[in-house]
């Protein structure tokens, strides 16, 4: 049987990885800055993390969700303590699709209508609800535009504002910061205005943190950017480091009732393993902040290239934006240079999402490696 052949592939096979390093069949080693999509959160293999889902496979890997596992209740205060969202519940699902399918869902449940208002150029994954509030036609078969979906504008309050006062508008959905559509962001006053229309109009408003979350953009979710208070939020690529895990966290108001949602792997032993790993790494090794630190070192870096036209982002969630194409250029950088980067859907974007124990060294071999491939 052939693989299913939906991915086109760089030529590399990774057999191992440790820290940002990734190491081929043939030995070759590559820089990781992309963090396979956003998700090496602490660095490959990191060795706290290892020990913790080894400990984890000698106790219990999996029962489903018809027994108590204390771990996951144990990951929900460490969420709290981490981000400060303390009148959330959580529900624990195994990926970011899955997370905003289900906080749609919620939404839906919770106020009974059904109209979406999501953004131009936002990706929520690729599952039912999720796909159809992706701005993306190539990736909704028939079966997803049945969806009664609204695409706006960021910035515009004044068709946010119509569109809320139709009445049928069960959820606005949101990336903090844009990733696959490139790093934008609506500005604080549109935040603002956004969270109060929702909240007046009986509206769930849900924060896509799948990309921004988990400190990634100097703060433990993006939206805490701008001071507002989304009814859910939904997390997942950083959240496990590589081991497929999701999340929502649902704001008390929202209420639960068996049977509401469910799955037979989200929230099991190993995965909840894996995530109070990653918690107990960010909060020891202090990465949310160095993903700020990291920050202000790439951008005075990037000042010194003048090929670079603007870096766009917040915190270690970045792009370099070049008045070209940079599909070329990421083939040169992982054969020439043997460093992986992304792009995304803005062809001339150079995306940058590296672990957020990247230190100024290691982004010095990157710009080494640019300039090179540049010059
Ligand atoms: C913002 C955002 N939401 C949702 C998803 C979907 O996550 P998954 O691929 O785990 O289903 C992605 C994946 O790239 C994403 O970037």
């Amino acid at each position: 049987m052939n693989l299913f052949d939906v991915y086109p592939l760089y030529n590399v096979t990774p057999v191992s990885a440790k820290g940002i390093k990734v190491i081929d069949d043939k030995g070759q080693e590559y820089l990781d800055f992309y963090g396979g999509h956003a998700v090496i959160s602490i660095g490959h293999s990191h060795p706290h993390y290892v020990r913790r889902i080894k400990e984890q496979l000698d106790q219990i890997s999996f029962y489903s969700n018809a027994i108590h596992n204390p771990l996951q209740g144990e990951l929900a205060e460490k969420l709290v303590q981490q981000s400060n969202c303390n009148d959330y519940n959580l529900f624990l699902c195994n990926s970011g699709a899955e997370a905003n399918e289900n906080a749609l869902k919620l939404a839906s449940f919770h106020n009974n209508k059904s109209r979406v208002i999501a953004f131009k150029n936002g990706f929520h994954g690729r599952t039912s609800a999720a796909v159809a509030v992706t701005d993306n036609e190539t990736i909704n078969a028939p079966i997803n535009k049945q969806q009664k979906v609204t695409f706006l504008e960021f910035n515009d309050i004044k068709s946010l504002t119509s569109e809320i006062e139709k009445g049928d508008v069960c959820a606005v959905i949101l990336e903090a910061i844009q990733g696959v559509g490139g790093l934008d962001e609506p500005n604080t006053e549109y935040y603002q205005a956004l969270d109060v229309l929702c909240k007046d109009n009986n509206v769930i408003l849900i924060a896509d943190e799948v990309q921004s979350g988990y400190g990634r953009t100097g703060k433990f979710f993006g939206f805490q950017h701008h001071n507002i208070k989304p009814d859910i939020i939904t997390i997942a690529k950083g959240m496990g480091n590589g081991f497929p895990v999701g999340g929502v966290l649902i704001q008390e108001k929202i209420k639960a009732s068996y049977g509401l949602l469910g799955t037979t792997f989200g929230g099991n032993h190993l995965a909840c393993a894996a995530s109070l790993a990653v918690l107990e790494v960010l909060e020891q090794e202090d990465l949310v902040r160095n993903a700020t630190k990291m920050h202000s070192y790439f951008i005075k870096k990037a000042a010194t290239i003048p090929q670079i036209k603007k870096v766009k982002g917040r915190g270690l969630m970045l792009g370099l934006q070049f008045d070209f194409e940079v599909g070329e250029l990421r083939k040169k950088l992982i054969y020439n240079q043997y460093i992986f980067t992304g792009g995304a859907k803005d062809k001339t974007l150079l995306r940058i999402l590296p672990a957020l124990n990247i230190t100024t060294a290691q982004i010095d071999l990157f710009f080494d490696a640019l300039n090179a491939e540049l010059s």
